[in-house]
């Protein structure tokens, strides 16, 4: 059987995905949508498929069962949408869209037509945080306690200067806490639960953008947990992400994909030796280690072919963005707190 997929975006993003593609047997690129006429030309050439600026004209290319979207995340549902309609599963970029109303009619869209809808956050799939999910779910940490996440990474000016969407309120949603410091907000939800309430500053520290470049918050889980998260990118250099996560049992450190340490009472089996990513996502958007974003879409072509659900579906997908956007609200209210 043969995968023929549609790319959309064709920018920075479109390229790791191109080349992820590439790299699995039975895929094959048939068509690539963007704004861009150049890059898309390019990334045709590189990667093959037939470009095509126009959106509807795309959509209407056969062969043609998937898309993968990697345009700006403010478009992610109108494209996601479009594509669900004319019978397309959908694997869309992080965030799965800047607010739940409109995460919603993505994922109501999906199950209408009844196709797959998948949400990259490759960091699950991770071979250290895959065996630190499992200690958690072993109860190896006992009862968990308390989280610290730090997400101080650097974006360099011209990052925000040379983009018509990053760090927009219309195209990104935000700034670093819905762009860069998803990926942890996803994590922390996927390893301790739910978050009832939180508190929270945003600011615009460094860039010349309207959206903030950095984020504080308190974080309250469901199971009583308690959680301090940051996120920036005004860190210059830029450091690797790191969560610390203790329970009744003891702490582990993650340090960009890592288990840098594993200080349990009862010690749990060797972290996995699988190789890890060599991506420099601390002070740059490009992925140009693609093994995560390989091992996602191979994770989403099964889910199609054996009709199960992939490892970030839609309402796991909408569930960092429930957060980002508490956090947001509590931000803007004058004691700086928000129920989820
Ligand atoms: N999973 C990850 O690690 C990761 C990393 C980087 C970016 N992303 C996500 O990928 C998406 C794109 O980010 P990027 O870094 O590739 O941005 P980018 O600016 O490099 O690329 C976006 C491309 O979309 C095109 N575009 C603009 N408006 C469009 C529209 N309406 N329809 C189709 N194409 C349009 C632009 O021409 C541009 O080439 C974002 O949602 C971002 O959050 C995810």
């Amino acid at each position: 059987m043969t995968f023929h997929i549609g790319l959309i975006g064709g920018g920075n993003i479109t390229e790791t995905h191109a080349r992820a593609a590439r790299a699995l047997p039975g895929v094959e690129i048939s068509a690539i949508h963007g704004t861009n006429a150049e890059k898309i030309a390019r990334l045709c050439r590189e990667h093959g498929g037939t470009p095509y600026q126009d959106f509807q004209a795309f959509l209407q290319h056969r062969p043609m069962d998937l898309v993968i979207i990697g345009s700006p995340s403010g478009v992610h549902s109108t494209q996601g949408i479009a594509a669900a309609r004319r019978g397309l599963h959908v694997l869309t970029e992080k965030p799965i869209e800047i607010s739940t109303a409109r995460a919603d009619d993505l994922i109501e869209a999906t199950r209408q037509s009844k196709v797959q809808l998948g949400v990259i956050f490759q960091d699950r799939i991770k071979p250290h945080i895959r065996q630190l999910k499992n200690w958690v779910d072993q109860g190896l940490l006992g009862r968990l306690l308390f989280v610290d996440a730090r997400v101080k990474w650097y974006r360099p000016p011209e990052y925000y200067a040379n983009s018509r969407w990053r760090g927009t309120l219309a195209l990104d949603g935000g700034g670093a806490l819905i762009n860069q410091g998803v990926h942890t907000v996803d994590l922390l939800l996927w390893l301790l639960g739910d978050v009832v309430r939180v508190q929270a500053r945003t600011a615009t520290e460094l860039h010349k953008i309207e959206a903030e470049d950095t984020a504080v918050a308190i974080l309250e889980f469901a199971s009583g947990a308690l959680g301090l998260f940051q996120a920036t990118t005004a860190a210059y250099p830029g450091y690797p992400r790191r969560v610390e996560l203790s329970g009744s049992e003891g702490t582990v450190i993650l340090e960009h994909d890592r288990i840098i340490a594993a200080n349990l009472r009862n010690t749990p089996h060797a972290a996995a030796s699988a190789a890890l990513d060599e991506n420099e996502s601390a002070s740059s958007a490009v992925v140009s280690d693609f093994r995560g974003h390989q091992t996602v879409l191979e994770d989403f072509l099964q889910a199609i072919e054996h009709h199960r659900a992939p490892a970030c579906d839609g309402p796991e997908g909408r569930r960092s963005i429930a957060l980002v956007e508490s956090i947001y609200r509590a931000a803007k209210t004058a004691d700086r707190t928000a129920a989820v």
